[in-house]
């Protein structure tokens, strides 16, 4: 990697729900952020619809560039590269991101420098410190529930990920059982922690395998409701909270865990959306200390999808040279490598 002095990386996310525009030094220091969530919009819909998110990103992305500069007292002309987030996510949510990126590297003549936006959850971390290799990643989010161990900067092995839902996933849609409005993640780990575990469901793909499995505990939280209702039961909406918080945690630590056992690493790092989810910090904090590894977690702002986590992440891209074209083109899915 070549000897780089600050250097300025201007980044978009638009992969999902939230238009963001951020500014990040030398990978780590973030000088200004800006995030307009379209959360609201999308709650009427018990989820995100995404030709409503693309049309909200195109009305929003100006603003939020212009947001982001004034908030820097910077000018696109200080920026040392533009970084994007190219993929995975929503194809036309991602697209608006990506054009506005080629654009502003056009113009301004600037190196565009494609993000996966994996890899933007895992270098939030950065942003709070420098990362320590090797190290095991735990990505948990809305669309991904992934084991990832790295030996080096933009080293990435997937050693373990879900075969069907993806915790976030799980997680709103148990709430949505439960008439918890979208996106009902925080509210269940809410909850979580003032209910009791009452309520028996099913360790689900309780085996050696790094991989997960969450739509058969989802299909079990289902039937169990339904079950209740025909014996006029009232749910105990608490009690189900910790019932199925305690049964993801379990089952998402004994894997982390033996993940870093099995690979002999002694650095955690919890990334994605999920990892907001007091459960999983406290359980995984708690166990990493008892093994004596670091249990790095971003702070709970750099969790949900944010530009300044691509900046981070673009800033190393950079710094390797891993420069696209002017013709790069958004993925829905596309490997992180
Ligand atoms: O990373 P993110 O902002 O978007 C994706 O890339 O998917 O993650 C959003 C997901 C949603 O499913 C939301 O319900 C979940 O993260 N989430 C939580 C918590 N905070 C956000 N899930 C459980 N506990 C939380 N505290
Ligand atoms: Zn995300």
């Amino acid at each position: 990697m070549k000897d780089v002095k600050d250097i300025y990386v201007f980044a978009i996310e638009s992969s999902c729900d939230e238009t963001s525009c951020s500014i990040v030094k030398n990978g780590k220091e973030e000088i200004a952020t800006v995030v307009l969530s379209q959360i609201d919009i999308h709650k009427d819909f018990g989820g995100v619809v995404p030709e409503i998110a693309s049309r909200h990103h195109v009305k929003n992305i100006t603003i939020v560039i212009e947001e982001c500069l004034t908030k820097a007292n910077m000018t696109m002309e200080e920026m040392d590269a533009i970084a994007v987030t190219y993929g995975p996510g929503l194809i036309g949510s991602l697209l608006v991101g990506v054009e506005a990126a080629k654009t502003l590297a056009y113009l301004y003549q600037k190196p565009l420098i494609p993000v996966h936006h994996i890899s933007g959850h895992i270098y939030a971390n950065n942003l709070k410190e420098e990362l320590k290799f090797p190290l095991i990643a735990l990505v948990v989010s809305g669309g991904h529930t992934e084991l990832i161990y790295m030996k080096d900067h933009y080293c990435f092995e997937k050693i373990g990920g879900t075969l069907d839902d993806a915790v976030g996933e799980c997680y709103d849609k148990v709430a949505r059982i439960i008439d918890v409005p979208y996106p009902g993640g925080p509210t269940i780990d809410k909850w979580a922690q003032l209910g009791e575990d009452t309520y028996h469901l099913p360790l689900p793909l309780n085996d050696d395998s790094y991989n997960f499995s969450f739509s058969g505990l989802k299909s079990a939280v289902i039937n169990l409701v339904h079950n209740e209702k025909q014996r006029n039961q009232p749910i105990r909406k608490k009690d189900l909270a910790t019932s199925f918080q305690n049964t993801v945690v379990k089952i998402i630590s004994k894997k982390t865990m033996k993940a870093l056992k099995d690979y002999q690493v002694k650095n955690l790092i919890i990334a994605g959306g999920v990892a907001a989810n007091h459960g999983i910090r406290e359980t995984l904090t708690t166990l990493c200390e008892q093994e004596n590894i670091t249990c790095s977690i971003p702070d709970i702002k750099y969790c949900t999808d944010n530009a300044a986590m691509i900046a981070a992440s673009g800033y190393y891209a950079y710094c390797l040279g891993r420069v696209g074209d002017l013709d790069l083109n958004p993925k829905s899915s596309i490997i992180l490598k």
